[in-house]
């Protein structure tokens, strides 16, 4: 081989595993592993390969000063573009358990509850009711007698939920106050299962029936303060929230003039996407969505001489998605016809999106990372279904079986959607901060699995 070759191949790898460390959190780095002085992979000051081989895996990790800095970062931004009337919803959907709602309110963040399991863990984690919202397309009875009993907002999905909300509450004065979830004809650019703005969504009210709930409100002395609005998830161009915007607040200059009412507050959801992949680098930041919307909202109102309304974003994967990541232990390499296949021990019962959407990954072994890499590999789980292919063509360096795998961006919309598929026991995680992990969730048991079953009678 000739030298100019090497040099040349040793700079690609250089640079590609660079690129994938940008995707992991801001404290990632690569440091003399304690144990032999080998380049090991650390996140928040721990070192991953020992927080494996100590907790077990699969095992996820968030970083504290990812979490921080992303929350610092939509402050800031809306600071500087919606100064004074803005807040920040996290959506709990992303990733939700008793550590990340406290978190939540460190940061002075409402919390967006979907349903009466999650204002049931926010409750636990001792969320104010001044600080929760609920959401929900089709709420059952439970849903909404805890969203009465524990929100501050109720987001209202239809109108069969606003009458069923007036019916449930003789004392209106309790009453929490309400929005009307809008579906303004417009979804984002992103995959069909995660768009939700479009005109056949099954989400929200159309302008016709959000006409209508203004109306059912003002008769029946409702509190009705907001609207809302989401067009899907995981978008990385804010240009269709414009037009929705536009027809929003067309919507409420209409309803302004035929009710006298206009919203105290907007929010137009959340759905800011992230980098997954080293191919997705580099990203559009926070600040230019939020710029964007900000601006869009100032000058609809200026246009229609409407009033400024409180701005709300609702984020969820954007604020959690690079503070976490997945590690796994590989098993030994097949080859197949045309595969390098790499088994892991985790896959679709911790991590359903690859096979859900397509979604793309990236990965990095925790000892020496930068080695150059071979052949693509598919990173493949341990559960009996094809689809349980995690990364697929992932150019990795040779593993010994037993190594450690650290899958970036694992942050949202894994754990939320886990499963105990194949008996799968969901990992723990753990919270890492200062070189200390400490453990927001215990990894499941044997005796978990069993926990709600009863024996067969007779
Ligand atoms: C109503 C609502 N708000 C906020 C979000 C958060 O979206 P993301 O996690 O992409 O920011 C979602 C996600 O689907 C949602 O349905």
């Amino acid at each position: 081989m000739n030298p100019g070759t090497v040099m040349n191949t040793e700079t690609q790898t250089q640079e590609l595993w660079q690129r994938r460390l940008q995707l992991f959190p801001i404290t990632a780095e690569v440091r003399p592993s304690p144990r032999d002085g080998s380049p090991a992979l650390t996140v928040g000051g721990c070192d991953l390969d020992a927080l494996a081989h100590e907790y077990g895996t699969p095992l996820y990790c968030f970083d504290a000063a990812t979490l921080d800095a992303a929350a610092e970062q939509y402050r800031r931004s809306l600071a500087a573009h919606y100064p004074g009337r803005a807040a920040v919803t996290y959506a709990g959907k992303a990733f939700f358990c008793k550590a990340i709602a406290q978190w939540t309110q460190r940061q002075g963040f409402w919390l967006d509850c979907t349903g009466a399991g999650e204002i049931g863990v926010a409750v636990a984690a001792g969320v104010p009711r001044q600080r929760i919202l609920v959401h929900g397309v089709n709420k059952s009875d439970e849903d909404l007698d805890a969203a009465l009993r524990h929100g501050e907002i109720i987001v209202v999905d239809n109108l069969a939920e606003l009458y069923r909300i007036a019916g449930r509450t003789p004392a209106l004065a309790e009453l929490p106050d309400l929005w009307i979830r809008v579906r303004p004809g417009v979804a984002v650019d992103t995959h069909a299962y995660r768009q939700t703005g479009q005109e056949d969504s099954k989400f929200g009210m159309s302008p016709l029936e959000a006409m209508e709930a203004v109306r059912f409100c003002r008769a029946q002395g409702l509190p009705l303060t907001g609207l809302h609005f989401h067009q899907g998830s995981h978008f990385h161009d804010p240009a269709p929230v414009g037009p929705a915007l536009d027809t929003v607040l067309d919507l409420v200059a209409e309803m302004a003039s035929a009710t006298g009412w206009q919203p105290a507050s907007l929010s137009p959801g959340g759905g800011w996407g992230v980098p997954y992949h080293e191919d997705d680098l580099p990203h559009p930041d926070v600040d230019a969505y939020v710029a964007f919307v900000a601006q869009r909202v100032a000058a609809g109102c200026a246009e229609r001489g409407l009033e400024l309304p409180a701005l709300h974003l609702e984020p969820g994967r954007s604020l959690v998605a690079r503070a976490g990541v997945a590690l796994y232990r590989t098993g030994g390499e097949k080859q197949s016809a045309t595969r390098r296949w790499l088994p892991i021990d985790g896959g679709l019962a911790d991590n359903p999106r690859p096979a859900l959407y397509g979604a793309r990954y990236s990965a990095l072994p925790v000892r020496a990372p930068q080695r150059p890499v071979a052949d693509a590999a598919w990173i493949a789980g341990p559960f009996c279904e094809s689809g349980d292919v995690l990364i697929e063509a992932l150019p990795l360096p040779a593993l010994e079986p037993g190594e450690v795998l650290a899958v970036p961006v694992s942050g949202a919309y894994h754990l939320a959607m886990q499963s105990n598929y194949n008996g799968a026991r969901k990992p723990a995680v753990l919270w890492l901060a200062d070189g200390a992990a400490h453990v927001i969730q215990r990894r499941e048991t044997i005796a978990d699995l069993v926990a709600r079953d009863a024996d067969l009678p007779g």
